[in-house]
C-alpha cells in the first residue's frame, strides 16, 4: 500500500484537484487496492470548507466527482502515517518542513518535481484561471504515476 497526502495552503483549490485526478487515474488502472490518497492544507484558513467551485466544475468536466471532501490541515503525524507529502508549489514545501521539522526519510516533494520541467503549480487563487492548474495536475499526476511504476515494488 502506498500512502500518499497532496498538500496546499488551503486544501479547497489545488491539493484536492491532484488529489481527485490521482484517485481517477489509479481507478482506471484498476490499482485503487495499492494505494491510499489523500489531501490536506498547510493553514487554518479554510478549514471544513468544501471544494472551491472553480476546482470543483473542472474536475465535473473531467467526470470526476470529489463529493464529501471538506479542508483538513496536516499534522506532524502526517510524516509517519504517508510514505509521500506532496506539495504544490515551493511556498507548500517549507511549510510542510515547518510542521514536520525535518524529512529523514525524502517523502517531501513538489508534484511537478516528477515532470519533464520541475516548477510549481500554478495557483488559481491568484490567477483564477483553473485551466492552466487543471493542465498542470494532470501532467504532474501522470509523471508522479510513472515514478511510482519504476521505484515501488508494487504489481501496476
Ligand atoms: P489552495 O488555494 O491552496 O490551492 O487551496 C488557496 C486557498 C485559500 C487561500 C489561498 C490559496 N487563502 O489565502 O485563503
Amino acid at each position: 500500500m502506498i500512502k500518499i497526502l497532496f498538500v496546499c495552503l488551503g486544501n479547497i483549490c489545488r491539493s484536492p484537484m491532484a488529489e481527485f485526478v490521482f484517485k481517477d487515474m489509479v481507478r482506471k488502472r484498476g490499482l485503487e487496492d495499492q494505494f491510499y490518497i489523500a489531501s490536506a492544507a498547510t493553514s487554518t484558513e479554510e478549514i471544513g470548507n468544501p471544494v472551491h467551485p472553480g476546482t470543483r466544475r473542472k474536475l465535473r468536466e473531467a467526470g470526476i466527482s470529489c463529493e464529501g471532501k471538506y479542508a483538513v490541515q496536516m499534522k506532524k503525524s502526517d510524516y509517519d502515517r504517508y510514505d509521500y507529502l506532496i506539495g504544490m508549489d515551493e511556498w507548500n514545501r517549507r511549510s510542510i518542513m515547518r510542521i514536520i521539522k525535518k524529512d529523514p526519510e525524502s517523502k517531501v516533494f513538489l508534484l511537478l518535481d516528477f515532470a519533464k520541467s520541475p516548477r510549481d503549480i500554478a495557483d488559481p487563487w491568484y490567477t483564477g484561471n483553473f485551466e492552466v492548474t487543471y493542465a498542470d495536475i494532470v501532467e504532474g499526476c501522470q509523471a508522479f504515476l510513472d515514478y511510482l511504476k519504476s521505484r515501488e515494488k508494487v504489481d501496476f
